[in-house]
């Protein structure tokens, strides 16, 4: 992947910050995207040129639920002078914010604030930048999550604004077909919200492999639908089976 330029949203933490890590390694230039993680993708992008001999990332910071931040942040990756050079052949809506609360509690703010994270922001990053990808035959990959289709406890707002980021992505494969490939990746029950740490045992037991799986799984699925040239309009699950059992 030596010089190909990719845009992953929120990756300065966690599943992004792996996602980052291997995509550098693999000789990726990363624009890391951050709310407000931005030590920490610092961090990521040291450690990755000492490995590697060379700067391959930049940080790039802008709130996704903010509209005048996400007009700046397409600005900045449309002018990027890696991506004025090279396109852009990946872009990762990868962002997200996980909560819980029952139905009664959940504000409409909240629920608006997580469509713009889950849908606008990822609607609106990938129409601007169709030039830069269509110009390297780049695709997108959208990381939803296994709840489709299915009632989860306390989730409603979360589950629903990432099914509509699931169902803009596959229209989107179709609507784009020969132009720009589309996929998504569900992970499973990778790694635990905060708030889930303490009952993530009592997940884990519904999953048929029986354990979480790693960080570095995320960032392979994602490395490898980037790379894959024939494959669009897929929902690759990385969750340990986890879809089989609900
Ligand atoms: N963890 C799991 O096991 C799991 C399971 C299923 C699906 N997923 C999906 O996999 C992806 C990565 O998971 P994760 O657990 O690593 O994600 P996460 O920690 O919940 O969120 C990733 C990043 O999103 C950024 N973010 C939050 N609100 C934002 C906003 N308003 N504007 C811009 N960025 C914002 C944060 O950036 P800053 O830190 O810079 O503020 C955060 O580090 C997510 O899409 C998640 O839904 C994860």
């Amino acid at each position: 992947m030596d010089g190909r330029v990719v845009l992953i949203t929120g990756a300065g933490q966690r599943l992004g910050a792996a996602t980052a890590t291997r995509l550098m390694d693999e000789g990726c230039y990363v624009l890391i995207h951050v709310r407000s993680s931005v030590d920490s993708a610092m961090s990521l992008i040291e450690e990755s040129t000492a490995r590697n001999g060379e700067i391959r990332g930049a940080v790039l910071q802008a709130d996704l639920t903010v509209d005048e931040d996400v007009s700046r942040l397409i600005l900045e990756v449309k002018n990027h002078p890696r991506v004025v050079a090279s396109g852009l052949f990946g872009l990762v809506h990868n962002a997200s914010f996980y909560s819980q609360g029952s139905f009664e509690e959940i504000t409409l703010e909240t629920f608006r604030s997580l469509n713009r994270l889950h849908m606008d922001a990822p609607f609106w990053l990938t129409q601007s930048l169709i030039p830069e990808l269509e110009r390297v035959q780049g695709s997108v990959v959208a990381v939803v999550d296994t709840s489709w289709g299915r009632a989860w406890e306390g989730l409603a707002h979360y589950t629903s604004s990432k099914a509509g980021l699931r169902q803009l992505m596959l229209n989107l494969a179709g609507e784009l077909t020969g132009r720009i490939r589309v996929n998504c990746l569900a992970p499973g029950a990778i790694m635990a919200a905060d708030w889930e740490a303490e009952h993530f045992a009592s997940v884990l037991e519904k999953v048929p492999l029986g354990r979480s799986g790693e960080a570095a799984d995320i960032a392979s699925g994602i490395h490898f639908l980037l790379n894959n040239g024939t494959i669009t309009g897929n929902v690759l699950h990385v969750d340990g089976g986890w879809t089989l059992n609900e």
